[in-house]
């Protein structure tokens, strides 16, 4: 138990990084709760090899009667909100789920946690939420919110239903914003693993526009640290980034990707731009690394080799996924 935490509801705890921030916390010794719909992106495969220690409820954040039911049965100390429709390119093609999931889900959870009573709120937001920025700058916790897609319009008016709920009701909310996240268990949807698993099947590997747009990329279990961290620590009513410093080009990552794996960039194929892309992201994280010591462990360089070699080790897991992805790529990139 720290600070009064032993029991933690982990929403979106079967999504990529919510079932990295889920085995942390068994091996940690927190009893562990998770809430998950289990959509598309959401796989119990992720937390398999902690579910005797975790107790798991298939549900949906937006159902008030059933999130209800597992607070009171649970009474968990801390909620670390991490479910939510996570994919910029599939808010594009439908809003709507990411209205109810992102906005009204997380509405849902904090007015549960306001009647239950909790230690610690965790809102899970991200750097997309401050807009975009040119070649120079950085987003700090100040910066004020510019969210350019539909995904980041929904994270921020989730965020400023957390920044009520503090204000009004005092309830202990903290959001942290990430910055990209990869690593092992990423639903490939995303640039990284796309990348990857078209490589390893010799496929054109679509890159947006002239692959220019910059991304700050984060480890997923460096994201995972900063969260327990700011669980431990952080105070209520505040906002934290989370960033590894890490800026690439996309195609800088995607030639990367090709080299460690061996394969020709003649497999590269530049298509039409994603609709109001962001040109660049980067996070001024001083304020975690200043107050309680946060860094990134894992480098770029490490952690994409790490990367790579599961999705190597791990291409049934990804297959299992590939009658949903034509579909869905065959949307995007038509
Ligand atoms: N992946 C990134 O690079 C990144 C960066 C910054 C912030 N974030 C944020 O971190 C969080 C986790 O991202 P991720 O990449 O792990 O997402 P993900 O898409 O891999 O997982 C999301 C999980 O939420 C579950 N879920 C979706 N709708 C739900 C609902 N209505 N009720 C219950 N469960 C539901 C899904 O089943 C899935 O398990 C999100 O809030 C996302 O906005 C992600």
């Amino acid at each position: 138990m720290v600070n009064g935490v032993n029991k933690i509801l982990v929403t979106g705890g079967a999504g990529f990084i919510g079932s990295e921030f889920a085995r942390h916390g068994v091996k940690k010794g927190y009893k562990i709760v998770i809430i998950d719909k289990l959509t598309y992106a959401g796989d119990i495969e992720r937390i398999k090899e902690v579910e005797k220690a975790i107790t798991f409820y298939r549900a949906d954040i937006t159902d008030k009667k059933s999130v209800e039911r597992i607070f009171k049965t649970e009474r968990p100390d801390a909620v670390i909100h991490w479910a939510a429709e996570s994919h910029v390119d599939r808010s594009i093609l439908d809003a709507s789920p990411f209205l109810d999931t992102n906005v009204k889900g997380t509405q849902v959870l904090l007015e549960t946690a306001r009647i239950y009573g909790v230690e610690k709120f965790i809102n899970i937001s991200t750097d997309e939420v401050y807009g975009e920025l040119g070649e120079g700058g950085q987003f700090f916790e100040t910066t004020p919110l510019n969210p350019n897609s539909p995904y980041s319009v929904s994270k921020a008016s989730a965020d400023m239903f957390g920044r009520a709920y503090h204000r009004t009701y005092n309830l202990p909310v903290i959001t942290v914003r990430p910055s990209n996240n990869y690593g092992p268990w990423q639903y490939p949807e995303k640039l990284i693993p796309v990348v990857i698993l078209k490589a390893l099947n010799n496929e054109k590997i679509p890159v947006y526009g002239k692959g220019e747009n910059v991304r700050e990329w984060l480890f997923v279990s460096d994201c995972a640290d900063a969260v327990f961290l700011v669980m431990d620590k952080g105070e209520a009513g505040e906002i934290y980034n989370v960033g590894s410093g890490e800026e690439r080009r996309n195609i800088e990552v995607v030639r990367h990707i090709l080299k460690l794996l061996g394969k020709s960039e003649g497999l590269i194929e530049f298509t039409k731009d994603r609709l109001g892309h962001d040109f660049r992201y980067s996070l001024n994280s001083e304020k975690i690394k200043n107050q309680y010591g946060w860094k990134s462990h894992v480098s770029f360089d490490k952690g994409i080799e790490e990367t790579v070699r599961w999705y190597i080790d791990n291409m049934g897991w990804v297959k299992g996924k590939l009658a949903h992805l034509n579909k869905y790529w065959e949307a995007v990139y038509k």
